[in-house]
């Protein structure tokens, strides 16, 4: 059989580098979008370059989702079997201040890829990470595939634009083109902006003597948080089925942000109430309070269901700073 070509957008992400090393070892030819920049930025997947076998097959292109031409180039050239739009302006917080350029990646340029699909590759498998933080404020829990939508940021209601114009190009195009409804999901390689990487960056600092205090938001927003390595396998899953459809992806729990960071702080040995302060900075004009999923339907028709614990995920993000910050202070000791 022929090796089979998959297109990354936000390969340079947290989740793009999982995807990226899972697909490598399904053996596909993996092409993944890079944002052009002054200099280049692509620490989560350093790794292939230790790995030459892997490297080979991983290929960089340079462009935007924001430049429709540039996708419908790069969809034509390279026909890919299976497309994943990971690419997007992904912080809620920075969505308040950068609305339109939010949209545009994240909502205009989702249309971008199916148009590219459309026109030029209509083969192409496409999947569309969407985001639990549509149901926003939420108007049944556990949140599932049927839920009513209530977005309450930017990136909310551009994640909804591409949630829609995905399940339409399936319907009016039969484009196969599938939604993957994401719950929050982290690891060591998640963004130092949000919130669980935040404090557990700040407990190996403080541990280390490299940080005194640590300023955060909103204590009792509850997230469903899962493990990012097992959720790129949902990904790839759902494109591997005879149908398109759209899956809630989550670990039917949900956690305080007081919680995370009671247990990574009491991890690294240390009492949060003498390191933290509340920062007014750091609140939403409009906050997503509690989100919980029902991931049954994935688990019933992809067989899929998570495996780390919520207990196990701060372990796991906790441990890797430590030896982050470790590795740093020894560093600087040379
Ligand atoms: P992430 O770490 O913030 O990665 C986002 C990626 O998108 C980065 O590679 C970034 O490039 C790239 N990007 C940003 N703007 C772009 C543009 N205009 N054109 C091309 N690429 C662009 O996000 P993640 O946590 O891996 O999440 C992956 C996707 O899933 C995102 O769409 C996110 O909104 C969605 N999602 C995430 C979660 C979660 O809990 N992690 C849950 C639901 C949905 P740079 O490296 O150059 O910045
Ligand atoms: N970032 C951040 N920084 N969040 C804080 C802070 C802080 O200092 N203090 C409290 N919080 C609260 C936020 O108000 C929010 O309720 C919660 O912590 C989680 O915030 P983030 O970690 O920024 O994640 P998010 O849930 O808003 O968004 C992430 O998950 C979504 C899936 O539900 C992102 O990855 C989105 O792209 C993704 O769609």
């Amino acid at each position: 059989m022929a090796t089979k070509k998959a297109l990354i957008s936000g390969i340079t992400g947290q989740d793009g580098s999982y995807l990226t090393e899972l697909l490598l070892e399904k053996n596909y030819d993996v092409f993944g979008i890079v944002r052009v920049k002054s200099k280049f930025d692509a620490e989560r997947i350093e790794y292939f370059k230790k790995t030459p076998s892997a490297l080979s097959r991983l290929h960089l292109i340079y462009g935007d989702l924001t430049d429709s031409e540039f996708i419908k180039k790069t969809i034509k050239e390279i026909q890919p079997d299976e497309f994943y739009n990971l690419g997007a302006q992904s912080s809620i917080k920075e969505s308040f201040n950068s609305p339109e350029y939010t949209c545009d990646s994240a909502g205009m340029g989702t249309l971008h890829c199916l148009e590219a699909i459309r026109i030029h590759s209509p083969r192409t498998r496409f999947y569309q990470a969407s985001s639990s933080e549509m149901f926003g404020k939420v108007t049944e829990t556990p949140q599932k595939e049927t839920t009513p939508f209530n977005p309450r940021s930017p990136y909310a209601c551009a994640k909804v634009f591409g949630y829609w114009i995905t399940k339409n190009y399936r319907e009016a195009f039969h484009i196969f083109a599938s939604n993957g409804i994401l719950f929050n999901h982290d690891s060591p390689r998640r963004g130092e902006n949000f919130v669980t990487r935040k404090i557990t960056l700040a407990a190996a600092r403080i541990k280390h003597g490299l940080q005194d205090k640590l300023y955060l938001g909103n204590l009792d927003a509850k997230r469903d948080w899962g493990y990012a390595k097992e959720y790129v396998e949902a990904m790839w899953m759902l494109l591997q089925q005879k149908e398109p459809d759209d899956f809630v992806i989550a670990t039917g729990e949900t956690h305080s942000v007081q919680e995370f960071l009671e247990s990574a702080f009491s991890y690294a040995g240390l009492d949060w109430k003498k390191y933290v302060e509340i920062d007014s900075n750091n609140f939403r004009p409009t906050e997503v309070d509690m989100v919980m999923g029902d991931a049954s339907k994935a688990k019933r028709v992809l067989g899929w269901e998570p495996k780390t614990t919520f207990k196990e995920l701060v372990k796991i993000m906790v441990d890797a700073d430590m030896r982050l910050i470790e590795a740093e202070a020894q560093d600087k000791k040379k």
